[in-house]
């Protein structure tokens, strides 16, 4: 049984040693392989009957054995490289691939002029040192009015009408509706976190609105800093800075009174036309300015609901649109070629 063995393992070295020089490719190998170390491969079935032999004669046969083995699994291991190499070399060999044609073009991507847009806003007001927070879409009637000093029945809340969607939120019971600016961001911020706060906040918006200008969706970035002694010279100088970064030196910026609930006093920030030069023109409505954001002095009432103490701390914020930049800033005439994924006008950016 000892020497049947042994023979056996001596003429599957021999056989091995010759196939080894034979093999032409990595499929003939790979067959060889599973033949003779395979499960049920021709040295595993010597390894097997090992079993059957005395224990003085198990450990020579055995050695016998894993020897050739793993000489075997060595060469073979070298010999893969080998073929390996020759198939990639025969696959890049002239005859077969021309490695000097051009690849297969899958185009390059791009950014939305949106996502620019809303990019150098942040990088702005990041380099100031604001934070970047976020809030839901789906709002409720609470944060998006009631919180920013907008009763129920208050007139001001025509100018923002939006889409109600059922269904009560906290401060329970209050409406949900999709938030139609960014404002109820403030309240969430201030009911979380104490002064100093610099932040923006980037979002979606919507509202019952559909022209040229004005879409039922669009962005806004709304801006809040409240601290110890902060005032309107430091809302103006801020925003004054960034229309310029924005727009250059060259456009006119203008502070105009205007209304919100939410801020006392309140003004709207107009930028003269890019398209007619202040002229006047279809896009400006005639009057050669174009209004880009509200903005003011939180109003008292806020930030009592809010629990900071206004006597102790001021603040402004500011709300800007963020498609009335990039139509301003590109010379874009139509907001609504922002949504409709046409590559010939989203590609020129
Ligand atoms: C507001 O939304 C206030 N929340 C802004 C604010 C924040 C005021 C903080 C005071 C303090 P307003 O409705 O004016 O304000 O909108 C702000 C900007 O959003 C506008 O100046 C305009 O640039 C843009 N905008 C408004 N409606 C639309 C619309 N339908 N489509 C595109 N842009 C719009």
């Amino acid at each position: 049984m000892k020497e049947e063995l042994l023979a056996k393992i001596e003429s599957l070295r021999q056989d091995a040693t010759k196939a080894l020089a034979s093999f032409q490719n990595l499929k003939e190998l790979q067959e060889f392989r599973v033949h003779l170390l395979g499960k049920k491969g021709q040295l595993t079935e010597v390894l097997k009957g090992l079993s059957g032999l005395t224990p003085e004669d198990r450990p020579l046969v055995g050695q016998a054995a894993n020897q050739v083995k793993q000489d075997i699994e060595a060469r073979l291991v070298v010999l893969q490289k080998t073929l390996e190499a020759k198939d990639k070399e025969s696959l890049f060999s002239a005859q077969s691939i021309d490695i000097t044609l051009p690849g297969l073009d899958t185009g390059r991507g791009f950014r939305h002029p949106l996502s620019l847009v809303n990019e150098e806003i942040e990088t702005f007001f990041l380099n100031l040192g604001f934070s970047v927070y976020e809030g839901p879409d789906v709002e409720s009637d609470y944060y998006n009015f009631e919180a920013l000093n907008f009763p129920a029945d208050h007139p001001a809340r025509e100018m923002q009408d939006t889409f109600y969607i059922g269904g009560n939120a906290a401060p329970s019971p209050s409406p949900l509706l999709l938030r139609t600016h960014t404002s109820p961001v403030q309240i969430r911020t201030m009911k979380n976190q104490k002064p100093p706060i610099y932040m923006i906040c980037p979002g979606a918006v919507y509202r019952h609105d559909d022209d040229v200008t004005h879409s039922p969706m669009f962005h806004q970035v709304e801006g809040l800093m409240v601290d110890t002694h902060i005032r309107f010279s430091h809302l103006k100088g801020i925003l004054t800075l960034f229309c310029q970064t924005m727009f250059g030196k060259e456009r006119k910026v203008r502070f105009r009174p205007s209304f919100f609930p939410f801020v006392e006093p309140g003004a709207e920030v107009d930028i003269s036309c890019g398209l007619c030069n202040g002229k006047g023109c279809r896009i400006c409505g005639g009057d050669g300015w174009l209004e880009i954001l509200g903005a003011g002095m939180v109003h008292p009432h806020v930030l009592e609901e809010v629990k900071i103490d206004p006597k102790k701390y001021t603040g402004f914020a500011f709300g800007l649109g963020v498609e009335r930049i990039a139509m301003l800033k590109y010379g874009i005439d139509d907001i609504r070629l922002f949504y409709q994924s046409d590559l010939r006008f989203l590609e020129q950016f």
